[in-house]
Order: C-alpha cells, then sequence, then structure tokens
C-alpha cells in the first residue's frame, strides 16, 4: 500500500521509526511531515495527510503529533477521513476491522517507537470487515453529510 504520513514537531523522531518500519512491512511512504524540532501547527500537516487519502494519492495515512489528539481533530475536519487516536495495538486493530479508519494518529510524546510499531502492525494488517459496521460506518457518514442520521 502507499502510506502518506505526517506530523509535527512532537512526533519527528517517531516519525523516522515509524516510516522506515512501514517500508519494512513492505510498504511505500509518503512524508508529508517535517523532520527537525522546528515548532509547527499540527492541523496543516494533518491536513496534508488527509488530503493525500481523500486523493487517493495514498491508500491510508499516518499523523503524528505531541498526543495525537490535535492532529486527529484536524484529520477529522477533512469529509471522508475516519481518523482515530491510538496508544494501544488492540484499539488500533479494531478501527480498522470496524470503523473502517483511514487515518492512524498516535502522540510522539506518547507512545515509544516499539509500542507505536506494533501499534502500526495490527492497523496495516487488519482488514475492515463490513456487514453491520459497514451500516454503522454509513451513519457516521451520514452525520458528516447531513448533520443528523434519518
Ligand atoms: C505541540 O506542542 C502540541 O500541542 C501538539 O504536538 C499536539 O500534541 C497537539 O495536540
Amino acid at each position: 500500500m502507499k502510506i502518506a504520513i505526517g506530523n509535527d514537531h512532537g512526533a519527528y523522531e517517531l516519525k523516522f521509526e515509524i516510516m522506515k518500519y512501514v517500508e519494512e512491512l513492505g510498504h511505500e511512504v509518503i512524508n508529508f511531515g517535517v523532520d527537525s524540532a522546528e515548532s509547527v501547527d499540527y492541523p496543516a500537516q494533518g491536513l496534508k495527510v488527509a488530503n493525500a487519502v481523500i486523493s487517493g494519492e495514498a491508500d491510508l495515512g499516518i499523523a503524528l503529533c505531541g498526543t495525537g489528539v490535535g492532529i486527529s481533530m484536524a484529520c477529522n475536519k477533512v469529509k471522508g477521513i475516519r481518523a482515530v487516536v491510538c496508544s494501544e495495538p488492540f484499539s488500533a486493530k479494531m478501527s480498522r476491522e470496524h470503523n473502517n479508519a483511514n487515518i492512524l494518529c498516535m502522540g510522539g510524546r506518547v507512545v515509544g517507537p516499539e509500542l507505536g510499531k506494533m501499534i502500526v502492525k495490527e492497523w496495516l494488517n487488519a482488514e475492515f470487515q463490513g456487514g453491520r459496521h459497514q451500516r454503522r460506518v454509513n451513519q457516521i457518514m451520514e452525520i458528516e453529510e447531513t448533520g443528523t442520521l434519518k
């Protein structure tokens, strides 16, 4: 798969670890993030990852900031994005299987590199299960589209 990665200064070290690992898993990485500790605003970094996923340039995205929280909020403002913040592998796996999450967010000040890799592995290896989960994901998208549910 093609994986878009973006980050702010709070996660540039984790980004390098995750990029290398994602490539080792056999995926192609597109790096939209910053490569240093120089302070940048996370919304613009999240937007780049979200746009890459929505345009089809990338199949999935990984967005990192200090906590993973701010960048996930920014990603989730883009129509069609279902970004999830994870700091453990179980939720990461379920977010693909049940929620069809298309961006994984993590915090460089929350998870260390080894835990981060475990989370990424579970997330990338999991597949959306469809069925009743599709109905619920459709409902999320209906709320996004119309502000309510029929
Ligand atoms: C930057 O200091 C920090 O606020 C950012 O990386 C992130 O944690 C926001 O949610």
